[in-house]
């Protein structure tokens, strides 16, 4: 048989099986087996020196023509394979079947009373300011007129870190830094941020939040920190709540006191309906009709010392612990559904 007429029965060979071919996979080796390196068509290319020389150009020439015939016939092919899963996956497709929602994320309800809080302060002209987590004794107690070696550190159950440093224990270390970097009054800030201590239960967590607010000016009284604060308050848990200041200590404030708002389940009354006609003990606030929410008082004039300002300043200080606000705010009882990460718990606050 002629080198030509073995190019044809090839080609022809190569179209019928293609033809059989029943399934894309099949096409495929087929590809191999006629058009590859080591295929059919490529074993009679490699015997051209049979031919007598003139022969040569017109056999090379017949073969690449069938080469590509082929290789066009095989794309049909394995386009119209394609086509027929495509087609069958669609059939599969049904319209009807209800759709998969996407999960939708939400903001942490800490994060939502934070910024509740801020909102709030900075309506009334108080500025956020935000400084480090890893603090020195300088910021977090020696400004803030806890001595050295004094019991008052006690309270504080600080996380010590080297080179000095430790774990700000509240974010009263912002009044320092605050002052210290406006150099005088007017100042007027709120610092929110993480505070740690060690300690760990049903309500403490060693990371906790806190707001801390700061005014310093000319004739600042405890009645601003009153006004300041039921406003506050009420604007976070209603128009009826009313305060309760008590005295109390901090180091950094002359007076200080314990601010106390009238309970916001049983309000005030310290008793509700038991369900069966008759009143029990309010749980929450323990049948006192008042909740502990934050502790302040007016700046020491130690810490104004401290940063530099005149003794004649005067200024208030509260700060706030932001998980014993939300859990009043939303009636939770364990602080650390608030650090478990349990979706079905954080889904409950999407706004
Ligand atoms: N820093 C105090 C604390 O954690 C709270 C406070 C802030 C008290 C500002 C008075 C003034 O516990």
């Amino acid at each position: 048989m002629t080198l030509i007429a073995e190019l044809e029965r090839t080609a022809a060979g190569l179209t019928a099986a293609l033809t059989d071919a029943a399934s894309a996979a099949e096409a495929e080796s087929l590809r191999n087996a006629y058009l590859g390196r080591k295929g059919e068509l490529a074993a009679l290319m490699s015997r051209l020196p049979e031919l007598p020389a003139d022969e040569r150009p017109a056999f090379g020439k017949a073969a690449n023509a069938v080469k590509e015939r082929l290789n066009r016939l095989l794309e049909e092919r394995l386009a119209a394979f394609k086509a027929e899963v495509d087609n069958a996956s669609l059939s599969r497709f049904d319209p009807s079947m209800p759709g998969r929602m996407p999960e939708r994320g939400s903001l942490h309800p800490l994060t939502l009373v934070l910024e509740e809080i801020c909102r709030i302060l900075n309506n009334l002209g108080f500025e956020t300011v935000d400084g480090p987590e890893a603090e020195t004794d300088f910021h977090n107690f020696e400004a803030l007129n806890f001595p050295r070696d004094h019991p008052a550190r006690d309270m504080q159950d600080t996380l010590f870190l080297a080179d000095g440093l430790l774990m700000r224990t509240h974010t009263s270390p912002m009044q320092v830094r605050a002052m210290l970097e406006r150099k005088k009054p007017p100042v007027a800030v709120i610092a929110p941020g993480k505070v740690y201590r060690r300690d760990y239960d049903q309500t403490h967590s060693p990371m906790f939040h806190q707001v801390e607010g700061l005014l310093v000016d000319e004739g600042v009284g405890l009645a601003h920190l009153r006004g300041v604060l039921t406003h506050l308050l009420r604007e976070l848990f209603g128009p009826d709540v009313t305060l309760r200041f008590r005295p109390s200590f901090f180091p950094f404030t002359e007076p200080s006191v314990e601010v106390d708002m009238s309970c916001v389940i049983c309000r005030g009354s310290g008793s509700r309906a038991d369900g069966k006609g008759g009143k029990e003990t309010c749980r929450v606030c323990k049948g006192t009709g008042w909740l502990e929410i934050l502790g302040a008082g007016m700046v020491d004039p130690a810490v104004f010392a401290a940063v530099g300002f005149s003794p004649a300043c005067t200024g208030f200080a509260f700060g706030m612990g932001v998980e014993r606000i939300a859990m009043l705010k939303y009636g939770i009882d364990d602080l650390r559904l608030f650090f478990e990460n349990d979706l079905r718990f954080l889904g409950r606050f999407v706004k």
